[in-house]
């Protein structure tokens, strides 16, 4: 039995991920975007993907605003809800990166053992942290959706950094936006460096 279903086989194909690779000359693996509403996750994605569509290589992001209106359209903010929403675009981007896709993963992700159970759905070094490190003061001062306004005034509930819980990682591979005053691009060739000295382009 897997899952809730029984009677189900796993079906192998003789064109396999190291072919895949092969054509698109890169590896696939799962950038984990982690970090407060306005931390900038949005923004690192979207530098390293066109940084790395000027490469040559194949890169997809996974926005949890965005999959929120499609996949993941039926769940909500509570503790469980962000698991479910967590665990689906965990399974979502392992396809990618079977797929030979550099699957950039972009989602607040506030609780570590979520996080932590993504990772454990990739071959090591296949799944790469990075956290932006984004200071809740300076996230509410952008409040770009004017969000932290209405958790403030009580008219949102449950909202991460006011009052629900945000886990910062122990263990990021890579870790951003404490220096402050590092441009999107700055960052992204930070991730950009991680991925050439790893050998995933
Ligand atoms: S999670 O926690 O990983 O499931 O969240 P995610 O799927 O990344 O969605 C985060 C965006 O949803 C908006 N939003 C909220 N965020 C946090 N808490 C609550 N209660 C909430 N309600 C709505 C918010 O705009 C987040 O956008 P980002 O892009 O992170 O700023």
């Amino acid at each position: 039995t897997v899952g809730n279903s029984t009677n189900i086989k796993w079906h192998e194909c003789s064109v396999e991920k190291v072919d895949r690779q092969r054509l698109l000359d890169q590896k696939g693996c799962v950038i984990w975007v982690t970090g407060l509403s306005g931390s900038g996750k949005s923004t690192l994605a979207c530098a390293l993907n066109q940084m790395l569509y000027q490469k040559g290589k194949l890169c997809y992001i996974l926005d949890g605003d965005n999959v929120r209106h499609g996949l993941n359209r039926d769940l909500s903010f509570k503790a469980e809800d962000r698991a479910e929403n967590i665990r689906r675009v965990g399974e979502v981007a392992k396809l990618f990166a079977d797929a030979g896709i550099i699957c950039i993963a972009s989602l607040i992700s506030p609780y570590r053992t979520d996080r932590d159970a993504c990772r454990s759905l990739l071959p090591e070094g296949d799944f790469v942290e990075v956290f932006m490190d984004v200071p809740l003061s300076v996230c509410e001062a952008r409040d770009p959706k004017g969000l932290y306004k209405l958790a403030r005034a009580g008219k949102i509930k449950g909202f991460t950094g006011i009052d629900d819980p945000y886990e910062p990682p122990l263990n990021c591979e890579i870790s951003l936006g404490r220096e402050g005053g590092t441009s999107p691009i700055e960052m992204a060739e930070k991730v950009v460096g991680y991925l050439d000295n790893k050998g995933y382009l």
